[in-house]
């Protein structure tokens, strides 16, 4: 089933509760929180603190993504900020397997993202202990961006995988999914589509994340 996922870096941060409690009756079903270091990627948002106000005011699953350096220094404050969801970057850990097990001992589920630039085939040896792939289709940092097109063949390929290993690890994509994209990724088998820009950029939430799922869902009901 294709699920929207809002990502709040798009969002009013002055105004994150009414901004969540929109993109939640629009019809998204997790929120996408973007926590950037300045140093794995060229930005700052936000941390723990900012997750744990969330918290306050949604039930919907908090989907965290971690662009940071030493992922592992965090997780627990991640946990007790109440996130449900950590992914964290194959480029950013030394240890990846033992992230992966880290955030799955602090009662989260882990997820493993790649940069456009690195190959799925990479993440073999882990995608039996994930909950998602999530699949960078832009340089992360920024909303905005313009969808990089190869990566429907990553999101082909991981589909491919997941049959061929018999798992069952869900296919998350997140970068320039929009009106022009959104049905691509869905053929290509995507099924947590994260979105900012599409959702917040405009001030209308409630409305355009019911937009977008809407086309998610005529194009997922196209595919076999
Ligand atoms: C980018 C972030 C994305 C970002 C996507 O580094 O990981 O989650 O919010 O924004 P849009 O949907 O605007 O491309
Ligand atoms: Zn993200």
């Amino acid at each position: 089933m294709v699920e929207l996922v809002p990502s709040i870096l798009s969002a009013d941060f002055a105004r994150l509760a009414e901004e969540i409690a929109a993109a939640e009756r629009g019809g998204g079903s997790a929120i996408h929180v973007d926590v950037m270091d300045g140093h794995f990627v060229p930005n700052i948002t936000l941390g723990p603190p900012v997750v744990a106000s969330l918290r306050k005011h949604t039930k919907l699953p908090l989907d965290c993504h971690l662009m940071i350096e030493n992922p592992d220094e965090f997780i627990p404050a991640f946990a007790d900020a109440g996130a449900n969801w950590v992914s964290v970057h194959y480029e950013a850990c030394r240890h990846l397997h033992r992230t992966l097990e880290l955030i799955a001992q602090h009662g989260m589920e882990p997820a493993v993202v790649i940069n456009p630039a690195t190959m799925v085939e990479l993440l073999i040896p882990v995608l039996g202990m994930v909950h998602h792939v999530l699949v960078m289709s832009v340089n992360p940092g920024f909303g905005g961006q313009k969808f990089i097109l190869y990566s429907l063949n990553k999101i082909r390929r991981l589909k491919e995988l997941r049959q061929e290993l018999r798992l069952s690890y869900r296919i998350e994509v997140d970068g320039g999914v929009a009106h022009d994209t959104v049905a691509a990724v869905v053929e290509a088998g995507a099924e947590l589509l994260v979105a900012g820009n599409a959702v917040f950029g405009e001030g209308h939430a409630e409305r355009d994340a019911r937009g977008l799922l809407e086309a998610a869902q005529r194009a997922a009901m196209l595919t076999v």
